[in-house]
């Protein structure tokens, strides 16, 4: 295999040279005399920084750094999904606890898959054929449930708002009163974009006609203040690989009273077995909390649950709920706010406007005539610290930086700066050394 150019050795007197090579000279003493051949020899290194770590630090938006404690909740032999060691031991404290992180006293179904299995499923339970939706679509993610919508006959109309731009809610109210909707849906924290939208006040236009609001809080719960039962949110859908800092292969849906009773009102079944939120309430549920499971009979699983993943979700809810809500939303306004300050004084623009920027995703604009491609690349290969393109129209122009979790602080904000300066130097794009680090520090210390 050819070796890889940063680890290329170079002779000194060659003329071939590269950005960043440091030049090291072997050593001469302490075993015996230097070789006469290579004694003059000096030998050029460009240093790969990545090469001793053993995998690239994810600051991606998702899926993301794991604590350590959630790791090792992995590290066990099988259970037995419908034992009722692990019903009463793990899955039971975990959709309890789970309650708390949605800030709601209603039920949080937990099941396996990712985040679009939250929305199909919650989707799919509540609308029927031919049901009016809003959607309000606002970057990739709006457009996802759009597409959704469209596969369960939903009789859907976008409300398509400017990516990046504010949610004009004057005309979303009336546009809600026009169509009427059965259900008015809403990406909180749009990945796609960087932005955050205002899910409360989306959440009283749908109340004000009458419709459910389901709520994409994929990249927001557990970063952002998400008030589930407090805003009226009656389908909460969100995935376990972000802030929730668990493993990637959960699904959560935290369901209101409203829309329990819309899918019993249905006029047919839903038309997915195991997805069918209804089929959970039966299975799942206890009937202290609403459900048909007699209280202290064990559940039934309409779909078997992966135990090594329950057991890290059940970690990472606890160290969520050890931490408080309060100091996590915080510590993720400061994070994002310092990575901004540093941005900003690396001379880099954030994509959305400044009012809705995200504190869990930074999306920001890539120095012209650099690719944000390369810039991943070079981060990742040459300085160990993964960030992520823009998504769909934006790759070419955007870079999207998370701050989810655990990377929501100093140990991973300023190393990421200094990669990025460092990476995008090496592209070609210059700013003063160190002043991305710089202000991104000042604002760490400013929030005390
Ligand atoms: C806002 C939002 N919604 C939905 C999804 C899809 O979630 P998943 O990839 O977990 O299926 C994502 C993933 O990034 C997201 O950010």
């Amino acid at each position: 295999m050819a070796p890889a150019p940063h680890a290329r050795l170079q002779m000194i007197g060659s003329r071939e040279t590269e950005p960043g090579s440091t030049y090291l000279r072997p050593p001469t003493n302490g075993t015996g005399p230097a070789d006469p051949a290579t004694e003059e020899a000096i030998v050029s290194v460009t240093i790969n920084w990545a090469q001793c770590h053993t995998r690239p630090v994810l600051m991606i938006p998702g899926p993301t750094e794991l604590p350590f404690p959630v790791i090792q909740a992995m590290n066990q032999p099988p259970s037995i999904q419908y034992d009722r060691s692990f019903d009463e031991a793990v899955l039971e404290p975990t959709t309890l606890a789970l309650r708390d992180v949605f800030q709601t006293k209603n039920e949080v179904i937990m099941m396996p898959g990712s985040g679009r299995t939250a929305l199909e499923a919650g989707a799919l339970s509540v609308i029927e054929p031919r049901d009016r939706v809003l959607v309000v679509g606002a970057g990739q993610f709006g457009v996802l449930m759009r597409e959704i919508m469209n596969r369960i006959d939903a009789d859907w109309t976008e409300f398509p708002v400017e990516w990046g731009a504010r949610l004009d809610l004057t005309r979303l109210e009336r546009e809600a009163e026009r169509i009427r909707p059965k259900a008015l849906t809403l990406v909180h924290n749009e990945t796609s974009t960087g932005t955050t939208y205002p899910a409360a006040e989306v959440a009283k236009i749908a109340r004000s006609v009458g419709a459910l609001f389901l709520l994409d809080t994929v990249s927001s719960i557990a970063g952002i203040d998400v008030r589930t039962d407090e805003w009226g949110v009656d389908l909460n859908m969100t995935g376990s690989q972000k802030c929730l800092a668990a493993p990637i292969g959960m699904a959560l849906v935290a369901v209101s009273p409203r829309a329990w009773e819309v899918m019993e009102r249905r006029s047919k079944p839903a038309r997915s077995w195991v997805y069918d939120l209804l089929r959970w309430k039966e299975w799942w549920v206890p009937v202290s909390r609403g459900g048909k499971v007699p209280d202290g009979a064990p559940r039934r699983q309409p779909v078997s649950m992966p135990t090594h993943l329950t057991a890290a979700m059940n970690v990472a809810v606890r160290l969520i709920l050890e931490e408080g809500l309060a100091h996590r939303f915080r510590r993720h306004e400061v994070a994002a706010t310092a990575l901004r300050r540093g941005l900003a004084a690396m001379g880099i623009e954030m994509f959305p406007d400044s009012s809705i920027v995200s504190n869990t995703v930074s999306c920001l604009r890539v120095p012209r005539s650099i690719e944000p491609a390369a810039v991943v690349t070079q981060m990742r290969d040459r300085y160990g610290i993964l960030i992520g393109t823009g998504l769909d129209k934006m790759r070419t122009t955007t870079l999207r930086i998370g701050t989810m979790g655990l990377t929501a602080s100093p140990q991973y904000v300023l190393p990421t700066l200094s990669a990025l300066e460092l990476a995008l130097r090496d592209l070609g794009y210059k700013c003063e050394p160190g002043a991305g680090v710089a202000a991104a520090q000042a604002a760490f210390a400013d929030a005390g």
